[in-house]
């Protein structure tokens, strides 16, 4: 059980008023940044934990709350406080899983009690959240019984979502939706221009922390930690990219002296592995002059910021602004996409999202594709990515483009990789991507 701290009630209000921000469509990683500094680590976890939770938290709010109130902070708090009140009684039943914040009860409404008191704005909801707060635990098995087909409240997920997965998926719609839910490892790319994966991992061991190496270059930390703090990170000896994001950037086979554009490259995790395979010359664009600061950040602490890599704050689309006219041997599009595949580590994102995105995100995604053919060089390949499942956005994207391109050849890819819980065959998991790589027939 968590110690009772003073700052619980802050820590409360800021995860809620969080929450709501991301209610009204600011991602969580915007709105934690917004927090006090003393505060955020225990607001983000409370608001991770909600992100995980809020199909449930949503449905049992409304079978207690007739009136939403005009504070989306105070709804949010009810919301939050019922799902963490829910993780109290249950840890006197079951052991709780891991990350589940627990506190007694006792302390749980009274500080969300508290936390309505911070501004004079919202001190009048303190009535209706210790009211809806005892009212779930006097009838919290009543309750619990009316949401139980509720399959927003089951999976935590909007329902529209889940139907597209049920319809697209039919056999293993669920264990996407469980996978979506599970805790991801923090999984790491060595820096093979930096150090050797043996190094890392020595240095890893040296400070007791356990790794499994995988794939090419490889490695996963069962516990996640804070990675500024891991060994090697000021050094530039890693990056943390997940397992399905290794695969992109060996699919393009870059040698020495290419000619390759990363046209949508921030926060820069391809742009980097690239460098690491060979020494060519580098295009890295992004829309985001902002998220390409990142690209310049992560290259410079890797030591790739070289001679023949260029970064560009322009979009894809236009080509007419940024292209020299040499083509390109090799193009990655890691296209803008809803993000469906990368829930587990972004929870988030399946609140922010609405079903129409898909189809938004899809045709502008088709339109950088469609002009990127055009700076691919005669035997050039493309190699389109996008961290998403639904097949919108993924295996009808790439058909259409195809049918539309008479000079594109399918290669062979991995198309659509679904997420992947880690098991022994693939220690990491991965998330959710598609590849389809295609080639500029001479
Ligand atoms: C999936 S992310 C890229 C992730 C990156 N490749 C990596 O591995 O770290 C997609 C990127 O596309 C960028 N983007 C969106 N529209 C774009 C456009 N028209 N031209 C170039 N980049 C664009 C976004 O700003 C975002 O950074």
């Amino acid at each position: 059980m968590n110690p009772v701290t003073p700052a619980l009630s802050h820590s409360l209000l800021a995860a809620a008023s969080s929450v709501a921000a991301v209610e009204s469509g600011q991602s969580l990683t915007e709105a934690l940044a917004d927090v006090h500094p003393d505060v955020r680590p225990a607001a983000q976890a409370l608001a991770f934990y909600a992100m995980r939770h809020w199909g449930w938290a949503k449905a049992v709010r409304r079978t207690l709350v007739e009136r939403e109130p005009a504070s989306a902070t105070m709804y949010a708090l009810i919301g939050l406080s019922l799902l963490l009140l829910d993780a109290s009684i249950r840890a006197r039943e079951e052991s709780p899983a891991a990350g589940t914040p627990v506190y007694s009860a006792h302390t749980l409404v009274d500080q969300a009690v508290q936390a309505t008191q911070w501004h004079r704005s919202t001190a009048s909801f303190k009535g209706l959240v210790n009211a809806v707060l005892r009212r779930f635990q006097r009838e919290r098995a009543v309750i619990l019984s009316r949401i139980e087909n509720d399959l927003e409240a089951t999976w935590n997920h909007p329902r529209w979502w889940i139907e597209s997965l049920q319809k697209n998926y039919p056999q293993n719609w669920q264990a996407l939706l469980a996978a979506a839910n599970a805790h991801p490892p923090l999984t790491l790319r060595v820096n093979i221009r930096a150090t050797t994966r043996e190094t890392v991992e020595r240095a890893f061991a040296e400070q007791g922390i356990e790794t499994t190496p995988f794939g090419v270059a490889g490695l996963v930390l069962r516990v996640p930690r804070p990675i500024t703090s891991l060994p090697g990170y000021a050094q530039g000896w890693w990056s943390v990219q997940d397992a399905g994001a290794q695969l992109a950037a060996p699919m393009l086979d870059v040698k020495d002296g290419m000619q390759v554009l990363d046209a949508c490259a921030a926060p820069g995790g391809k742009t980097a592995h690239l460098l690491e395979l060979a020494k060519v010359d580098l295009t890295a664009l992004d829309v985001d002059a902002t998220r390409l600061e990142r690209v310049h950040q992560n290259l410079k602490r890797l030591g790739l910021m070289r001679r023949g890599v260029r970064l560009v704050a322009e979009s894809a689309i236009k080509t007419h602004i940024w292209w020299d006219g040499k083509p390109f041997d090799a193009v990655l599009a890691d296209l803008p996409c809803t993000a469906s595949g990368i829930v587990s580590r972004h929870p988030d994102i399946r609140w922010l999202r609405r079903a129409q995105d898909v189809q938004q995100t899809a045709k502008l995604a088709r339109e950088i594709l469609d002009s990127l053919w055009s700076v691919v060089a005669p035997g050039g390949k493309l190699l389109m990515v996008t961290c998403s499942i639904f097949p919108e956005e993924g295996e009808q994207q790439a058909q259409a483009f195809a049918a539309q391109h008479a000079q594109a050849e399918r290669l062979s890819a991995p198309g659509q990789l679904l997420p992947h819980l880690p098991d022994a065959e693939h220690p990491a998991g991965y998330d959710g991507f598609f590849y389809a790589l295609f080639t500029r027939r001479t």
